[in-house]
């Protein structure tokens, strides 16, 4: 069987993890952990973009070798991984031999096939940027102070002959509706392809840049940015062996709007073509986090360190967040108070205060064991167990169209259902009604809850995979490795053990 196979872009090595980078790696693990538990071989891809100019300077700046930096760096991206319970199956970093070979061989493919050309470049210079000028770089006329003094250049430089695939690309994204998602997408590259495209300078002299890979025909230089990067996705998967066809092509490559046009919908398009590759089955585009309206950015300073609320609140809270207030696809903005009011309301009013409510009440009223549902079905569970139906009928479709947040807004739905239920019910009275009907409904009461609220945790598993199995194991079931038939009401728990009263979400003080 292929692969589901499913990449994230891989994080520029020379800034240090932020929120944008947590957000791309836990969408793209609860859609790896939603296709596991639909019963695919998951095969998820991340990593590390360590070559180019910047990571040369912030190594030099650190009096430290590139890559000796970027084994430090790499150390923060991959720790930040396992905090945010990431469930990648390959880390690549760009600076690793399997990674290097395919690059250059690719290179030398499109050399010896007259796709890659040497061509005179002139334009103008920054020395003190180290990067090539564009005349609306220009302002009023100047250069701005940052380039310094900024002269006309000319250089040697290989090009890829991109622009001749451009009919064959306009066709290619027009003709494949699920090429990009959100689809709205898909109209700006075609609006960018409105103009005639440029072939791509993929080279840099080694004088200027030695961090780099150098090109197998011209040792003099190494390749620029895209042509090395992008190739991470075919590298990481034995390009060139027989074990590519195992995962290739990629069903998602999940990565952020700024990377789409041109990169990931117009160079990459057309080197897998020209290649001889397939086309990935889907680019999967999400937004920005903003903060108070901007994109979060080193160098605006409204930078939201992940890991420090993963530290206070725990890994499955902070991914809930993420999920429920990102509409994937658009943007979304960050704020503390936001995510204060969703830790308190949701996950500790409504499900942490369920779970103690269910542990607390079948220990009281039943030996602390699910008892068995001895009342015939009446209201309000015949309510229950309709809304459990419909939240588990509708949440594949949801999952399906990368609608989490209203799949999340759907089961917090259902967990407040199960604690209107318990209102309704009211088992710390029925416990006091000694008729064998009180005894039956009490008995009915607390499985019903049980019961639902298992359906809950499976439902939340790929976003909430810790706290979820926590639930399960309180309420004496395991988490599900398959999603099989685990949304369908059954009898399971019946006679199973609870265990003892725990907070799932504990209020940070009380930490
Ligand atoms: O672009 N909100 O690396 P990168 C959401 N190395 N996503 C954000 C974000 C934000 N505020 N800021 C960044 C690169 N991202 C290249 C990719 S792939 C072959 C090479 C996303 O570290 C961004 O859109 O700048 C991108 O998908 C990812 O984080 C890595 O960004
Ligand atoms: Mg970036």
């Amino acid at each position: 069987m292929k692969n589901f196979y499913i990449t994230t872009a891989i994080d520029y090595a020379n800034g240090s993890p932020h929120l944008g980078h947590a957000y791309e790696k836990v969408l793209t693990d609860v859609i790896a952990r939603y296709a596991r538990m639909s019963g695919k071989s998951v095969k998820f891809l991340t990593g590390l973009d360590e070559h180019g100019q910047k990571v040369q300077q912030s190594a030099q700046k650190s009096g430290i070798e590139p890559s000796k930096f970027c084994d430090e760096q790499a150390e923060k991206f991959v720790s930040m991984c396992g905090l945010l319970e990431i469930s990648n199956d390959d880390y690549i970093r760009t600076s690793q031999p399997r990674h290097k070979e395919v690059v250059r061989k690719i290179l030398q493919d499109l050399f010896d096939k007259g796709e890659i050309y040497k061509a005179e470049y002139k334009g103008f210079y920054s020395a003190r940027q180290e990067q090539f000028l564009q005349k609306k770089d220009m302002v009023d006329g100047k250069w701005p102070e940052i380039f310094g003094e900024v002269s006309e250049i000319t250089e040697s430089n290989y090009f890829f002959r991109l622009g001749k695939y451009q009919p064959w690309l306009v066709e290619y994204i027009k003709s494949h509706e699920d090429f990009i998602f959100p689809r709205f997408r898909a109209k700006q590259v075609i609006e960018f392809l409105k103009e005639p495209l440029n072939d791509l300078c993929i080279s840099r002299p080694r004088d200027r840049l030695e961090w780099g890979i150098p090109l197998p025909f011209d040792e003099n230089y190494v390749t620029y940015v895209w042509f090395d990067a992008l190739v991470n996705y075919i590298s990481a998967v034995g390009y060139g062996t027989e074990e590519f066809g195992k995962y290739w092509p990629a069903d998602f490559h999940v990565i952020g709007k700024d990377i789409l046009v041109p990169p990931h919908s117009v160079y990459w398009p057309i080197m897998l073509h020209a290649i001889g590759a397939e086309m990935p089955k889907s680019l999967l585009v999400h937004g920005w986090w903003l903060s108070s309206g901007e994109k979060m950015s080193k160098s605006l300073g409204n930078v939201v360190n992940p890991l420090e609320l993963v530290d206070m609140f725990g890994a499955d809270a902070f991914r809930y967040f993420l999920m429920r207030e990102m509409n994937v696809g658009q943007d979304s903005d960050f704020s503390s108070d936001l995510f204060l009011t969703r830790y308190t309301s949701d996950l500790g009013n409504d499900l942490g205060n369920l779970l103690s409510r269910l542990l607390n009440m079948t220990q009281r009223y039943a030996d602390s064991t699910v008892p068995s549902p001895d009342a015939p079905d009446g209201e309000p569970e015949i309510t229950l167990k309709k809304q459990a139906a419909d939240c588990a009928a509708e949440y594949f479709k949801l999952c399906d169209g990368m609608q989490f947040h209203i799949a999340l807004e759907r089961i917090f739905g259902l967990i407040r259902g199960i604690n209107r239920y318990a209102e309704l019910r009211a088992p710390w009275k029925l416990a006091k009604d000694e008729s064998a009907e009180g005894k039956a409904l009490l008995k009915t009461t607390l499985f019903t809850m049980a019961e639902s609220l298992r359906i809950s945790a499976v439902m939340l598993s790929p976003v909430m995979p810790a706290i979820s199995g926590k639930i399960c194991s309180h309420i004496g079931c395991e988490l599900p490795k398959n999603f099989g038939n685990s949304l369908e009401w059954g009898e399971t728990l019946s006679g199973k053990k609870v265990g003892d009263k725990v907070i799932l979400f504990p209020r940070p003080a009380e930490k």
